[in-house]
């Protein structure tokens, strides 16, 4: 029988998780279905039971029900429990296994399709909000001469980047609080490009060959187009969406696709629309 699988949302419509894991199902030869499920804003729990209950053997998780399935899930990978949040759920009898692969997605990109290692960088990330929160301790899991020099979480309320600093040993604070040194990586992970906005930067917050990262995909943020008017490179957020559903395709199936092609045909098709 074909395995299934599905995304949870609200809206879901727009969402690419489909087209990616039915890509990597096919490159790898695995028979399984995946779909988009809406859930009602009040009914995510209804919704996973019924999705459970016709054998349904994973699922994706996005917004607004990632606290929820945290909540859900009878076991919890370490960095799901780190993040406060979960993405991904692997229905496996009366378990629900919990994992969040976003902040695995987003090194993943960075790293490997961007080229841009994180060993001894200055990184600044934008934001306090759930975004962050799932990708500080992919950010910080490499111990030694591996882990980033510097690691400043920036937030518009000062106090919530002050709490996520404590909670992972990095630095936190308001964006009056930025160091005046430039960082190497820069990553936004405010809802503020969904505003058509940007965090205030100081001058000088890109170092030379900087990257600029856009958590958002599919358009050109205020962020990004004021980072590549100061000379840094680019990226929005489509690899990281792309690398963490291979991270969960891996977990629901031991088998790693490779991200390259269905990322370069989303890109694509994002040009062209
Ligand atoms: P998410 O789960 O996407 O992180 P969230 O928890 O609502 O969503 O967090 C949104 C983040 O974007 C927060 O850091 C928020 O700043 P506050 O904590 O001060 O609210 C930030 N944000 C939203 N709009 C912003 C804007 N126009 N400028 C700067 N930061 C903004």
């Amino acid at each position: 029988m074909t395995d299934r699988y599905t995304v949870f949302g609200h809206p879901i419509e727009h969402s690419k998780s489909p087209r990616i894991h039915t890509a990597f199902a096919a490159q790898t030869g695995q028979d399984l279905s995946y779909t988009a499920t809406l859930a009602p804003l009040d009914g995510f729990e209804a919704a996973l039971s019924a999705f459970r209950a016709a054998g349904g053997r994973g699922a994706n998780v996005t917004v607004p029900f990632k606290e929820e399935a945290y909540r859900l899930a009878t076991r919890l990978a370490e960095r799901a429990r780190q993040a406060g949040a979960v993405n991904t759920l692997l229905l496996d009898g009366s378990e629900i296994i919990g994992d969040n692969t976003d902040g695995v997605g987003l090194v993943r990109d960075l790293t490997e399709n961007l080229q841009y290692g994180l060993a001894g960088k200055r990184i600044l990330v934008l934001g306090a909000g759930g975004a962050t929160r799932g990708i500080l301790g992919p950010i910080l899991a490499n111990q030694g001469a591996e882990c980033p020099a510097r690691l400043f979480v920036a937030n518009r309320t000062a106090a919530k980047a002050v709490e996520l600093a404590r909670l992972f040993g990095c630095e936190g604070g308001g964006f009056d609080a930025i160091p005046a040194e430039p960082f190497d990586i820069v990553i936004n992970a405010t809802a503020a490009s969904l505003a058509g906005e940007m965090p205030p930067l100081p001058a000088g917050v890109f170092a030379p060959g900087a990257l600029a990262y856009d958590m958002m995909y599919g358009r050109e943020t205020p962020f990004l187009s004021f980072a590549s008017a100061r000379g840094a490179c680019t990226a929005d957020g489509l690899g990281m969406l792309v690398e963490q559903a291979a991270e969960a395709f891996w977990l629901w199936r031991g088998v790693r696709p490779a991200t390259a092609p269905v990322l370069a045909a989303l890109r694509a098709e994002l040009a062209g629309s």
